[in-house]
């Protein structure tokens, strides 16, 4: 059946600009400590375009960029079927042989880029990285696909009807990325026990000292959220927040989360120690200005 999905899922994303649900992986250095972005978008223009920006404002910045595959193609059949565990683990190994990164890095990652990224931090700490940050990241996952890319809605549906039905499957975890960032509040504890990334980087089964202590050497954690996503289900997801136990209408904010108020990734110590930095954009998913950027995220990078 997942070969099968395979064939369909390339026609899901041919023509498709982008999506919430893709994964691609650029690596930013700098002459003194790195910057790393993990784009979401298939759309290489985009990434282009920041990758541009970002050496036009910064000079002497270097770029260097890392493929999750080694064409679009292989990217969008990555980003929908290998195990993001599996991804997290590559791209640390090719982070801890490059020897311009070693002294440190930044790093900024586009929608589901944002949470992988933040696993890169809480796994892999050498070498450093110094900012991240993530713009319209799911850092609490997503119980819904609102805005499904593509133009087949049979294929959609199919997604939605499979993670509905089976996204906490072993099968369906390891092969299918969406399933890996799947939160159903009407089976929290099905989410909790099943889930073999977003659960296990938010600690929701038991705390690895590591993944805390890595994620709060960070200096800053930007996390920027779009007010108007029509992609991202629910919006809060991007600042930690997401749908209370047994509904999915009412929210909860990271501070009235249980993560937050235990502790258990440090993210109230990096609070109080004002190292979270709350960012939001009157747009739909990544949808900011080349002003806004400039203004608001190159302060970062230096
Ligand atoms: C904690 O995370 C680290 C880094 O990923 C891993 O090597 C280690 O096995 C984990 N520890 C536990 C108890 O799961
Ligand atoms: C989740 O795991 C706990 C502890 O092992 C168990 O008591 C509970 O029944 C499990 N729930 C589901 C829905 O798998």
């Amino acid at each position: 059946a997942l070969y099968q999905m395979q064939g369909l899922l390339l026609l899901l994303f041919k023509g498709t600009a982008q999506g919430p649900f893709t994964l691609k992986g650029n690596v930013f250095q700098t002459n003194c400590h790195g910057l790393i972005s993990g784009d979401s978008c298939c759309n290489p223009l985009s990434m282009g375009f920041i990758k541009k920006l970002v050496e036009q404002k910064i000079p002497g910045i270097y770029v260097l960029s890392l493929e999750i595959g080694s064409s679009i193609t292989e990217d969008m059949k990555n980003s929908f079927f290998m195990n993001v565990n599996d991804q997290v683990k590559l791209v640390c190994d090719v982070l801890s042989k490059d020897e311009k990164l070693q002294k440190g890095y930044n790093a900024m990652g586009f929608s589901q880029g944002g949470q992988f990224l933040r696993a890169v931090a809480q796994r892999c700490p050498s070498p450093a990285m110094f900012n991240l940050i993530t713009f319209g990241g799911q850092h609490q996952g997503v119980y819904g696909l609102p805005h499904c890319p593509g133009e087949s809605s049979h294929i959609c549906d199919w997604i939605r009807n499979m993670l509905n039905t089976g996204a906490y499957r072993s099968a369906v975890q390891d092969h299918l990325v969406q399933a890996e960032y799947w939160h159903d509040p009407l089976n929290e504890d099905l989410y909790r026990n099943k889930s073999i990334f977003l659960a296990d980087i938010n600690q929701e089964r038991a705390i690895n000292q590591s993944y805390k202590d890595n994620l709060m050497k960070l200096k800053k954690f930007i996390m920027v959220k779009f007010l108007q996503d029509s992609m991202v289900d629910p919006v809060d997801s991007e600042w930690f927040g997401f749908y209370k136990v047994g509904q999915a209408k009412e929210t909860y904010t990271l501070k009235e989360s249980v993560l937050y108020k235990e502790d258990r990734l440090g993210l109230k110590t990096m609070d109080k120690a004002g190292k979270l930095q709350f960012l939001t954009v009157d747009g739909d998913h990544l949808q900011f200005s080349e002003e806004w950027f400039i203004t608001n995220i190159i302060p970062y990078l230096k």
